[in-house]
């Protein structure tokens, strides 16, 4: 098992281009069951979540080629069962919206429960709610969501919780429905934005995305496009705290400052330079980070997938922070992690009070999931000594390379593969 082993004391400097976004990457690959032809998607980024779903779609019946420009051609689909396996689902819970594309398309559709996660219960029920309202017939059996519809319809649906998958399933499946469908308390991420983008592009007719009210008119059909994926604005995210908190400065070209105000904002707060550049985001670390609270929300609020990372912001800030977490209920497994490198902070609650520390010092600790790993990579950038982070697979879901990436900004970063734990 590959470990990431980080001397910290360097300063981030230089510019770095920001990758293709996986939670748009992997949304728009299922987005390909919709259509019979072929679907091109540019600025994939190589990350262990994109090859699986990948693996599913060819499951699934799907010709899938390429890695940084991948061609998805679903033309065999229809023949098989239509069925999301356990042994896939369970890797990655992303893969349930392989639902609504399938059911809409295909009439049915069969697909495991993704079952417990370490960041939280993440139960799909309002997925299957609005997959309901549309007029799918549902039934539970041995782990398995079994799904059907001659064809939908077009619905009203309230949801009951802010979610981003649940709105990007049912979006995706009323697409082909017959009719008119309104969905309510929807999600305004940008990567629900950019999924509608491609729909709209393959010939749906969605109004309103962005917003919390999105409308879609049912049509007969749907075609293969051509599509470069957004930016990823919590890549571009993790990479400004580095900056911060090294001193450093860093230019993110192709930053997708538009979906990181929320996050400008915080880091400004923490006494962050951020200069908006034709190129990209200017990031500049103070000599000083001040303390900054914080509390997840849906988009635009502040994402729950840099709670962590900023977790890493205030540890080594002068004064005392707290970072409240709404969306997970248990996103705080790189706290004790943190402590083990000599942070002073405390759960309490939903809410961590943290107080800065002048150093941590490095550590060897374990990653617990994708967000929580980056901020332990994040913390050896600063910690004195070296720090070992060990499970680092959790990372390469979400983080291309991201040794060599932060290497070529002068930090001292190796990984260490096929390593005995
Ligand atoms: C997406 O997950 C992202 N994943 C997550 O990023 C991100 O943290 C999350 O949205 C919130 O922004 C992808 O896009 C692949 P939700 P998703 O449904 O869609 C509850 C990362 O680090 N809920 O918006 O699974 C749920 O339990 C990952 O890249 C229900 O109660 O998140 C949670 O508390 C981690 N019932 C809240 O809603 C449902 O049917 C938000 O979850 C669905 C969700």
């Amino acid at each position: 098992m590959d470990k990431i082993v980080v001397h910290g004391g360097a300063r981030l400097e230089g510019e770095l281009r920001v990758n293709g976004a996986k939670n748009a990457a992997l949304l728009i690959q299922c987005a390909a069951l919709l259509t019979s032809g072929k679907t091109t998607l540019r600025h994939v980024p190589q990350l262990s979540d994109v090859r699986t779903m990948s693996r599913l779609l060819e499951r699934l019946g799907c010709a899938v080629e390429g890695d940084r420009t991948l061609a998805i051609d679903a033309a065999g689909v229809g023949d098989g069962p239509c069925e999301a396996p356990y042994d896939l689902v369970k890797t990655m819970r992303a893969s349930v919206t392989v639902m609504g594309p399938l059911l809409a398309r295909y009439g049915r559709t069969k697909v495991s429960l993704p079952g417990g996660c370490a960041i939280g219960a993440r139960p799909i029920d309002q997925h299957l709610k609005g997959l309901e309202a549309l007029g799918a017939n549902i039934e539970l059996s041995h782990g398995y969501v079994n799904l059907e519809a001659e064809r939908l319809h077009g619905a009203a649906f309230v949801f009951d919780t802010v979610t981003v998958g649940g709105t990007q399933n049912v979006m995706m499946a009323a697409t082909l429905a017959k009719g008119t469908t309104r969905l309510e308390n929807v999600a305004r991420e940008p990567e629900v934005q950019e999924l509608a983008t491609v729909l709209n592009k393959m010939g749906a007719q969605i109004r309103g995305a962005g917003t919390s009210v999105i409308e879609i008119e049912g049509v007969d059909e749907l075609v293969g496009v051509d599509h470069a994926i957004l930016p990823d604005r919590i890549e571009a995210g993790t990479i400004a705290v580095g900056a911060a908190i090294t001193g450093g400065e860093v230019l993110l070209l192709d930053a997708p400052v538009d979906h990181m105000h929320s996050l400008i904002g915080k880091l400004e707060d923490a006494g962050v330079q951020c200069v908006v550049e034709p190129e990209g985001l200017r990031v500049y670390g103070p000599d000083q980070i001040e303390p900054v609270d914080v509390v997840t929300r849906p988009h635009p609020g502040f994402p729950t997938d840099m709670q962590a990372q900023f977790m890493v912001l205030a540890s080594v800030a002068k004064g005392r922070s707290m970072v409240t977490e709404t969306i997970f209920e248990n996103r705080f497994m790189h706290v004790p992690e943190l402590q083990r490198m000599g942070a002073d902070m405390h759960i309490s609650g939903n809410t961590v009070v943290i107080r800065g520390v002048d150093r941590l010092s490095g550590a060897t600790v374990m990653a617990t999931d994708l967000r929580a790993s980056a901020s332990l990579v994040l913390a050896g950038l600063v910690a004195e000594g070296e720090t070992e982070i060990r499970r680092v697979y959790h990372l390469d879901r979400g983080y291309e390379s991201i040794e060599e990436r932060l290497r070529g900004l002068g930090a001292n970063i190796e990984r260490v593969s096929g390593a005995r734990m």
